[in-house]
């Protein structure tokens, strides 16, 4: 392993991901190769702008040709894929950029790779393919429910994974993330949203009872996570990645106001999302038999998060124009307005 494409590079955990693997490898190559869509940001890769064994490309990885150009002129021996529609509530809106990205991209990339003789796929995944977990803890070997259209999404991409390493003997590993928090994360997801609305004395729309229960995990531990499967994962296997830190929405909103020395009076029982999931939670056994363990508490991460959205206003306030606010207004505008 030694040229390495990050596909999605440019968002929130890929550019994690990035600015880990570069100063924890110096011997690699990291080509982050992105498309730059809403989510994708180059400022979540300035840190590493300067080191010599990163360089960035713009481009689809639905794009078969611009993606052969980038296998070949970088010598990718590996691929790590991030890229992905990533939102929930933007694949209730519209589902097209999910099916081609995380469907669509996800054969493109695999066949492209195959072709191009690579030698480790790995997919970056999620809980949600699982579907709700009414108790207990998903395994990697648990039934496929997806209910959204992102769950689908991801779900069918994980399939064509499966499907090239069965058929194709592709040495391909998957990784199931939870709910990932931390920097740079692009302020629509609740964590990020919450806080930097809040810190703007906004209203906070929390969808239904609030009961609902997800399972954090800090961004640092998802990548060190992601770095052991690549490593040292069975190829054609799958594997879970979570804080097993489970707590409902409403709690979550409670602590980071009070991180924040805000009152409750700005939440807002808001119309639940349709389809929502009540319940994600995973079993991490599988991962920590490869040697990971997570490093970070939920309580001290939020803290750090929170910290960090209060002192980088300048990464966040340039987000917070345009496209977004158009989203805003559709998918938040109807609902605060019914719970005034
Ligand atoms: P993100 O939305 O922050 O970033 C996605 C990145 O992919 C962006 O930089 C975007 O420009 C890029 N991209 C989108 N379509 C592309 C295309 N066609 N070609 C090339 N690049 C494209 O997402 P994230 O939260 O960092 O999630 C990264 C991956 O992790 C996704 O696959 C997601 O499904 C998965 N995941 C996320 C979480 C989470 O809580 N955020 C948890 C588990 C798994
Ligand atoms: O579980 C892993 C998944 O986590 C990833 O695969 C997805 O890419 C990522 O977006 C995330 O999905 P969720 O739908 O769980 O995350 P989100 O931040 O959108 O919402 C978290 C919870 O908070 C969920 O129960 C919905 C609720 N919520 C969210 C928003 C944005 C609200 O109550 N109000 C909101 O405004």
């Amino acid at each position: 392993m030694k040229n390495i494409l990050v596909t999605g590079g440019a968002g929130f955990i890929g550019s994690a991901f990035a600015r880990s693997m570069t100063r924890r490898y110096p011997d690699y190559n990291i080509i982050v190769y992105d498309k730059l869509t809403y989510a994708g940001n180059l400022d979540n890769l300035l840190p590493i702008s300067d080191d010599e064994n990163y360089r960035f490309e713009q481009g689809d990885i639905a794009d078969r040709a611009a993606l052969r150009r980038a296998l070949e002129a970088h010598h990718i021996d590996t691929i790590v894929n991030f890229a992905a529609e990533s939102h929930v509530d933007r694949s209730i809106l519209s589902a097209d950029a999910f099916i081609h990205t995380d469907v669509v991209g996800v054969y493109i990339l695999l066949d492209e790779g195959r072709q191009h003789g690579l030698e480790r796929f790995l997919h970056v995944s999620t809980d949600e393919v699982y579907g709700d977990v009414d108790e207990g803890y998903s395994v990697e070997t648990d039934v496929f429910a997806p209910n959204s259209p992102y769950a689908a999404s991801k779900a069918g991409g994980e399939l064509m994974v499966r499907s090239y390493h069965v058929t194709h003997g592709m040495n391909t590993v998957i990784s199931r993330g939870s709910n990932t928090f931390g920097p740079y994360q692009y302020p629509e997801k609740l964590l990020p949203f919450f806080i930097t609305e809040a810190l703007e004395d906004h209203p906070l729309p929390v969808y239904g009872d609030g009961m609902q229960i997800r399972d954090w995990l800090y961004v640092e531990d998802h990548v060190s996570g992601i770095d052991a499967v690549l490593h040292k994962g069975v190829s054609g296997e799958a594997y879970n990645i979570a804080g097993e830190d489970l707590h409902h929405n409403i709690d979550v909103t409670h602590r980071l106001l009070a991180l924040l020395g805000k009152d409750d009076s700005l939440i807002r029982h808001v119309p639940d999302r349709e389809g929502h999931d009540r319940r994600y939670a995973m079993n991490c056994d599988k991962l920590r038999a490869l040697g990971w363990q997570r490093q970070y508490s939920f309580d001290s991460a939020l803290e750090a998060t929170v910290d960090w959205y209060r002192d980088n206003e300048w990464w966040w306030r340039k987000i917070k124009t345009g496209e977004y606010l158009e989203f805003y207004k559709r998918q938040y505008g109807a609902r605060l307005a019914a719970a005034e």
